[in-house]
């Protein structure tokens, strides 16, 4: 990876990604430094997009530090949520723009969690065919992933992240003391994606969450962050199906986070399809069981769902098929031949039967008050 840097706490790589070039840089207390972080991508105003969760908590003030730096900074906010992971609200983030006389030398910056990553981008990739970007990840999921990479997306209905573009940012800063607000149920969202990460490229996530627990995030979040980096600097695009390795878990858990109308958040609904690729892939003898039945020990560790919750074997496949990973028809699912490696086979490699014996065999009851497939069964 190009310009490895690391200075005391504060670890700084970037990415090169063709004609662009993602600069990361992770540490703590880092908020303090944005105005400096900023002053190399110092192009005209700043448009910090954040949720009506993260805007009190981190935008303002950093929108105020910024206008003490001496740059133009103003704030766009939505409602925090899923629900507002849609067209509608880029294209209302897109008219304020207007309204504001954003024009193609401003910056927006995203700051929250993966949905203000996914819609921020958009409006970045959008409007006046597309302005800088910048990525400011305070959820553990837009840490451990969504930050970096380029896919932005929203959701058509209940079709998950089904309109969408590339917009790789100019630059991620991951103040890791911004988790110290983050509801626990989104930290086990973060950990669930984390874990993942570590199964289909990153061992060492694996087996020091294994021993020691997720206890050094940082250091968790750096190697994710770089492990992803390497598919995505080999495949910037996604157009030489490599970055389809990412995509472990995610087929099961888009199908489980449709079918729940967006209710399983979404690490939790991608620990499930972690533990089922786990199981298939073992079923299909492709992993030892005892691979399998580690990768479930860890995510009963984390307090993470393991089982299915009850749609029905038949409607989770057909909420699958709806994936747009989907190629001629055919689902497409990546499964885990060791830790931290993984391969893409077509629905039609799998055995007749064994997905839906699968989703069976690890199906449970969904229990009022408590997320659906939660540990334990
Ligand atoms: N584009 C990608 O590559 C990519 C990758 C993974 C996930 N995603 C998307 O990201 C979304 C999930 O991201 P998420 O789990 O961050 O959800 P989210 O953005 O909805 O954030 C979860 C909640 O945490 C709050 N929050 C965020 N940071 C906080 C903080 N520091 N303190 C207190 N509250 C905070 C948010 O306001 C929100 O209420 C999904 O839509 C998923 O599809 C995108």
């Amino acid at each position: 990876m190009a310009g490895e840097d690391r200075r005391g706490a504060v670890a700084r790589f970037a990415l090169p990604l063709g004609s662009v070039r993602t600069d990361v840089v992770i540490g703590r207390a880092l908020l303090r430094s944005v105005p400096e972080l900023f002053a190399d991508y110092r192009g005209g105003r700043l448009i910090l997009i954040a949720d009506t969760t993260v805007g009190p908590l981190y935008a303002e003030p950093l929108c105020s530090l910024l206008a003490q730096a001496g740059y133009d900074a103003r704030i766009l906010l939505f409602p925090a949520g899923e629900d507002s992971k849609s067209m509608d609200t880029v294209v209302r983030l897109c008219a304020d723009c207007c309204a504001l006389g954003v024009d193609r030398d401003d910056t927006v910056v995203a700051m929250g969690g993966g949905v203000v990553g996914d819609v921020a981008g958009m409006v970045a990739g959008m409007y006046m065919r597309g302005i800088n970007f910048i990525q400011i990840p305070t959820s553990l999921v837009g840490m451990v992933t969504a930050a970096v990479g380029g896919k932005v997306g929203v959701n058509l209905g209940h079709h998950k992240n089904m309109i969408g573009l590339f917009k790789h940012p100019l630059l991620v800063v991951v103040d890791v003391d911004t988790l110290a607000t983050l509801p626990t149920d989104e930290v086990r969202s973060g950990l669930g994606e984390l874990i993942t990460v570590g199964v289909l490229g990153a061992p060492a996530i694996f087996t020091v969450i294994e021993s020691d627990g997720p206890r050094d995030l940082q250091e968790l979040i750096e190697a994710a962050l770089r492990c992803k980096g390497r598919f995505v600097v080999a495949d910037p695009e996604d157009r030489h199906g490599i970055r389809a390795q990412l995509n472990l878990g995610h087929t099961f858990g888009h199908a489980l986070e449709k079918l729940s109308g967006f209710q399983v958040p979404h690490g939790f609904a991608v620990a499930i399809g972690l533990h089922l690729a786990c199981r298939l892939a073992a079923g299909m003898g492709i992993l030892p069981v005892a691979t399998a039945d580690r990768v479930h020990r860890v995510l009963i560790a984390l307090d993470l769902p393991v089982t299915v919750p009850a749609y029905g074997a038949e409607r989770i496949v057909e909420a699958m098929r709806g994936d747009k990973k989907r190629r001629q028809g055919r689902l497409r699912l990546v499964l885990p031949r060791a830790l931290g490696e993984v391969i893409v086979v077509d629905e039609n490699d799998v055995p007749t039967g064994l997905l839906l014996e699968t989703l069976t065999a690890w199906g449970a009851e969904i229990r009022p008050g408590r997320p659906p497939g939660r540990s334990g069964q």
